[in-house]
């Protein structure tokens, strides 16, 4: 029984625990956002090779993901919210195991749960992650009202000004978000025009806005991701605040932001 697995319970917990994050903070409307997994090194070798749901195999990938042959990941499922992944993420998403060609994948547990439309982006980017060797467990989309705001102001869709402005509203974004963030223009969600172009920004950076749609971040685990939006959105809510009480928010200045980066070796 695959919950008798401590490691993966720990992290299936971690995942609920911030479907919730998300569906509180106001960023996880309806089906709003998805998350990805890897759980391979959670599992013991008997479970990786566990047997698929039944009629739940070779279920076509559009582009292959060669570095992921083998690898098990919980997807949310499409039309699933948040804020019920919280509660029963076994109800709401799926265990599926990346076929020995990397051209498919099988359902494993627990339910026939369709993964999240956004499963090709996923999975084209753990591929990239991990063909790069970078340790990038997690893929986390979601919808920050105030971080897709800043996407419909043509001025900040410029990844080193608004990488600068949200950095310059606290201390802690410098630290927290040290390669800053990637933009990609207005694509289809889930297509694979959008994964293609956010792969691209990935070589530079942990957090993609996706414009007019929302924002991806990646990282070792769900907790970290989560916490490098969270603390974007809170810049773009400093900005806009004191934008709303009449004024141009001073920002920190480049001299500040310089020493931080000496201090914090970033
Ligand atoms: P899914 O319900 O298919 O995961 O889609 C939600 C979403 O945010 C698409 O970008
Ligand atoms: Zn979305």
């Amino acid at each position: 029984m695959i919950r008798d697995n401590k490691q993966l319970t720990a992290e299936i917990n971690r995942i609920a625990e911030v479907a919730g994050y998300l569906w509180e903070k106001g960023w996880a409307e309806r089906n709003g956002g998805n998350i990805s997994v890897n759980l391979t090194s959670r599992l013991t070798p008997e479970e990786r090779t566990m047997p698929p749901l039944p009629h739940q195999t070779g279920i076509s990938l559009q582009e292959p993901v060669n570095a992921l042959q083998g690898e098990v990941f919980y997807v949310t499922g499409t039309g699933k919210r948040m804020r019920y992944v919280a509660k029963d993420p076994f109800d709401n998403g799926s265990l599926i195991r990346i076929a020995a060609d990397g051209a498919s994948y099988d359902m494993l547990a627990e339910k026939n749960i369709a993964p999240s439309s956004e499963l090709p982006s996923h999975l084209l980017m753990h591929n990239y992650l991990k063909a790069s060797g970078r340790q990038t467990n997690v893929v986390l989309h979601t919808h920050p009202t105030d971080l897709i705001g800043l996407t419909h102001c043509k001025p900040y869709l410029d990844s080193e000004k608004l990488t600068h402005l949200l950095w310059s509203m606290i201390p802690e974004c410098r630290i927290i978000v040290p390669k800053g963030i990637g933009i990609v223009p207005y694509e289809i969600p889930g297509t694979l025009a959008l994964a293609h172009a956010t792969i691209k920004q990935l070589s530079r950076h942990d957090v993609v806005f996706w414009e007019k749609h929302g924002i991806l971040a990646v990282g070792e685990n769900i907790i970290e991701c989560f916490d490098m939006i969270d603390t974007l959105s809170k810049s773009a809510q400093i900005f806009f605040s004191a934008r709303a009480a009449g004024y141009e928010p001073e920002g920190m200045t480049n001299r500040q932001l310089e020493d931080l980066a000496e201090v914090f070796r970033l």
